[in-house]
């Protein structure tokens, strides 16, 4: 298989009480490895219409690749983003970027726990490099991948879909992204920030 499932980099229940554990069971067993599948599947079809030479169905294939794809990425950045020792604020040169382009860390919070608001339905708030510009902006993800900019790299991600927070929150997104802003691992999107610097389109 191209696409294989990431093991959790901790415990179910190590996110609690910001995050329950049968969230993160369900939420990592389940719909990641759906994910998984489902990109998988959608590459071993493109691999069956070039052997075939038939493309007719492509469009809908190519569809199938960026949802699932996008959705195996970005849970995999999400997974990683959070730990139980996260919380506080960024350190060092991301928080120089962050208030640069965003004015303060509160402005950009701000804007991050607003855009996750705003997602219609399932998606994500990404914070992400923009090579086209070299500065830090938030996009929204609706489903997965669409409405996000190109030469955008994530390198914070916020999982809005109900199945992420609906156990524990109900309909109360607000507070999902406000106790997920309490685990954020900060040295693992500042690793990422590094390895965008200086990328360019
Ligand atoms: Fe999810």
């Amino acid at each position: 298989m191209t696409y294989e499932l990431p093991a959790l980099p901790y415990d179910y229940d190590a996110l609690e009480p910001h995050i329950d554990s049968r969230i993160m069971e369900l939420h990592h067993d389940k719909h990641h490895q759906g994910y998984v599948n489902g990109a998988n599947a959608a590459r071993e079809a493109l691999e069956g219409m070039r052997d075939s030479e038939e493309f007719g169905d492509v469009k809908s294939v190519k569809r199938a690749l960026a949802f699932h794809l996008s959705g195996h990425v970005n849970h995999t950045i999400f997974w990683e983003n959070m730990s139980p020792d996260g919380g506080g604020e960024p350190g060092g040169e991301l928080a120089d970027h962050i208030e640069r382009d965003f004015g303060s860390y509160e402005a950009f919070t701000s804007e991050f726990a607003a855009t996750a608001g705003g997602v219609e339905g399932s998606g994500w708030a990404l914070l992400c490099h923009d090579a086209a510009s070299d500065e830090l902006i938030v996009a929204a993800a609706e489903n997965h991948q669409n409405q996000t900019p190109q030469a955008t790299t994530p390198i914070l991600v916020c999982d809005v879909w109900e199945h992420a927070y609906y156990l524990q929150y109900e309909n109360n997104r607000g507070e999902y992204v406000d106790n997920f802003m309490q685990v954020v691992d900060w040295d693992d999107v500042a690793r990422r920030f590094d390895q965008c610097q200086g990328r360019s389109i």
